[in-house]
């Protein structure tokens, strides 16, 4: 039941009568990605860890459905029938057979267009929110099928913790993080739209073939190794379409003198380090060598006991 999950357990009542969850962004600790199914989706393997940098939603009953954007709202629909939160609301009234209802509040922080997945993680966390809010006690198996109807990455923000996606993403498996693991994110300033960096892989645009990737003993390794072995099968195409993100990827190597990769279908950009210091340090030498060209942000990258 999605009490024990970690997204449910984020949800608080606070002392006003107003419901708040946060919702983390991801990153891919590597992408593979196979051939495009009859559906046109691809199925395909990446470990997703939730990462502690999060939007923040809030939730307060009332007669009406509405939302009210805060932060970093450039590019986001006000309207609830156009943004994913809003798409969210609707469709698990629809599910419950309830009008929708009350004053739903977005505080977002998170980039759009980055693959950190913000989008689909407010979605599934306004799924989790409501859920609870408006008692309808639906299980997870209920909420997960929403989510998947919403985006590939919105079911593994339903489930909240680090995990082995598989199918179009949907098929989870627990995979912990054994080891500390703190990422510096490199987050350009124009993101790369999702869809046509699949097309661009399914023209031909990959790494000639690799080897499979032992998840399980991925889970394992120290930060220095994991940073060392991943892989992102998305990266050739999404160069293609962005060849300045390849020249940021290996001036950011470069600059650290050590592995940088693209999370998702990018444009951020990432390298794993095992200590926050070191993390700290990194962004630092990276934000000097980088310039206005991207704004970097050490983060944890969230372990469940
Ligand atoms: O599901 P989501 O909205 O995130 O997917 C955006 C686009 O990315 C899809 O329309 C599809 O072109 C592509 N995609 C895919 N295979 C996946 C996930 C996404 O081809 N597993």
């Amino acid at each position: 039941m999605l009490e024990t999950h970690p997204a449910a357990a984020r949800l608080k009542l606070e002392p006003d009568g107003r419901w708040t969850i946060h919702a983390p962004a991801k990153i891919n600790l590597g992408l593979r990605v196979f051939p495009p199914r009859p559906d046109g989706f691809h199925d395909l393997e990446t470990w997703m860890v939730p990462l502690y940098w999060h939007d923040t939603i809030s939730y307060q009953d009332g007669p009406d459905l509405s939302l009210t954007l805060s932060g970093r709202t450039e590019g986001i629909p006000p309207e609830p029938d156009k943004n994913l939160v809003g798409r969210a609301a609707l469709r698990l009234a629809e599910r419950a057979g309830i009008a929708p209802r009350g004053t739903l509040t977005l505080h977002k922080v998170l980039p759009p267009g980055g693959g950190l997945g913000g989008g689909s993680s407010d979605a599934a966390n306004v799924l989790v929110l409501l859920n609870r809010a408006w008692e309808l006690e639906l299980d997870a198996h209920d909420l997960l099928a929403i989510a998947e109807a919403l985006g590939s990455d919105v079911p593994f923000f339903v489930h909240g913790r680090s995990a082995l996606c598989r199918g179009r993403g949907e098929v989870m498996t627990p995979l912990r993080v054994c080891r500390p693991l703190f990422a510096v994110l490199i987050l350009p300033p124009e993101g790369l739209a999702t869809g046509p960096v699949f097309k661009v892989f399914d023209e031909g645009r990959r790494h000639p073939d690799r080897p499979p990737t032992d998840w399980c003993a991925w889970a394992g390794l120290d930060a220095r190794a994991l940073n060392h072995a991943i892989v992102n099968d998305l990266e050739p195409a999404a160069f293609h379409i962005a060849p300045w993100l390849e020249t940021l990827r290996d001036d950011a190597a470069a600059a650290i003198g050590q592995p940088v990769h693209m999370t998702g279908s990018g444009s951020t950009l990432f390298t794993l380090t095992g200590s926050a210091p070191h993390a700290a340090d990194l962004s630092a030498r990276l934000g000097t060598a980088l310039g206005s060209r991207a704004t970097c942000v050490p983060v944890r990258i969230l372990r469940q006991r």
